[in-house]
């Protein structure tokens, strides 16, 4: 066995790391609120570089907001290989989700550091601007201009729900970096994250080796009805946009069922106006997100969704916009980064399987213009997008070792 083989990262400081992030944007119930390019996205930003900087590495940040850690190989000629995932959270998001993937890959780089080993090929730890798409939709932007699946100009219009646009708030918070997104090559792409979903704790597994990720599709929908007294207005003349809405999210759910075991459909956004007790609803806004990882299932479940909401709206009376704002075919990941990620797994004695990707990820985007996978492990219950998520240290230290391993194997 030679030197790098035997290397091992350091568990216990993965897990403080985390946890110092989290406690950046507390959330009420044990997890983190830190949406994009908020004070606290700035924060936990300012305190990953000053990480990354304590170990040496140089710091780029492009136009997104994507940054750019650097460990410097032997031959810094040859394009990065690259870790990470994303710092912004959901609302009520837990501690793990994004924030691993970062964490794993510095303390892949702490490893090597305090070992002093040098890679052949440079190393370095990304950091993706406002992967959740919660604040602003959709999700993976960043990743998602990186790639070159959408235009910047589109990706900086994007805005909150106040109205402040994602250029803005980059500018606000000093992220809009001089390096124009893209143009710094990618030799590969590693990206460990939780699970998010319940396969992997079922099946007493350690270690998902992902192999590529399921397509999605986003609406924003508009229901048109009309505004009109809640007691003075009988039922049957009625042109209430909500009751219609309701209609539509229970058929996104039967929807998802029919395509069942892995369709998903999910109405997780909504706004209903007046918002008033005694006004009839006279206009409603929601997303919808339907998920397949087979693109021909996918499509048939898009035609399927927008004839049924005619029919429905046309029984309420009511108008709809139905605007598809995403849309994202599944994706395969690289055979010799699954392989590389496969063998570390094997070589570290872990129990693994091979999986599919139920939530969207960066390395979803980039793995179109780069060699791409990722390494999943189990978090408790599947439970995700909830302050609850949790994971356990030694898988988290597990996914962080295959993740070491693979990023040796790649940079040589
Ligand atoms: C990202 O978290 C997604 O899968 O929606
Ligand atoms: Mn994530
Ligand atoms: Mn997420």
């Amino acid at each position: 066995m030679n030197k790098t083989s035997q290397l091992r990262v350091n568990g216990q400081r993965l897990w403080d790391s985390i946890m110092a992030i989290g406690e950046i944007g507390p959330g009420q119930h044990g997890g983190s609120c830190r949406l994009a390019l908020t004070d606290e996205d700035r924060e936990g930003r300012d305190l990953f570089i000053q990480w990354c900087e304590q170990i040496g590495c140089s710091i780029r940040v492009d136009d997104m907001g994507n940054i750019f850690a650097r460990r410097d190989g032997r031959n810094n000629e040859l394009a990065p290989i690259v870790a990470g995932s994303h710092l912004d959270t959901q609302p009520h998001g837990g501690k793990f989700d994004g924030i691993y993937g970062v964490l794993a890959a510095l303390e892949a780089i702490r490893t090597l550091h305090e070992n002093d080993v040098t890679t052949e090929a440079p190393l370095e730890v990304v950091v993706w601007t406002n992967e959740e798409g919660s604040r602003f939709a959709p999700a993976m932007i960043a990743s998602g201009v990186y790639a070159g699946l959408f235009e910047k100009d589109y990706a900086w219009a994007r805005s909150d729900s106040d109205g402040n646009t994602l250029g803005d708030e980059l500018k606000r918070i000093g992220y809009m970096g001089d390096l124009v997104c893209g143009d710094n090559p990618i030799g590969a792409l590693l990206e460990a994250h939780i699970e998010q979903g319940p396969i992997l704790e079922a099946d007493q597994h350690q270690i998902g080796v992902v192999v590529g990720g399921q397509g999605q599709r986003w609406y924003d929908v508009i229901i048109k009805g009309q505004d009109s007294h809640a007691g003075s207005t009988p039922m049957p003349g009625r042109r209430d946009a909500l009751v219609a809405s309701a209609e539509i999210i229970s058929m996104v759910q039967t929807l998802a069922l029919e395509f069942s075991p892995y369709a998903v459909g999910t109405v997780g956004e909504m706004s209903v106006m007046p918002n008033s007790r005694n006004t009839i609803p006279g206009e409603v806004f929601f997303s919808v997100d339907i998920r397949n990882p087979d693109e021909d299932t996918l499509a048939e479940m898009a035609l399927r969704f927008r004839s049924q909401v005619d029919s429905i709206v046309a029984k309420h009376a009511v108008g709809s916009v139905v605007d598809e704002i995403w849309e994202k075919p599944p994706v395969k990941f690289d055979r010799d980064c699954i392989a590389a990620v496969a063998d570390a797994t094997v070589a570290l004695g872990y129990s693994h399987q091979e999986m599919v990707s139920g939530a969207g990820h960066d390395a979803c985007q980039v793995c179109l213009v780069a060699p791409t996978s990722m390494i999943f492990v189990p978090c408790a219950g599947g439970l995700s997008h909830n302050e609850q998520e949790s994971a356990e240290a030694e898988d988290l230290e597990a996914g962080c070792n295959v993740l070491l391993h693979a990023m040796l194997k790649l940079a040589g």
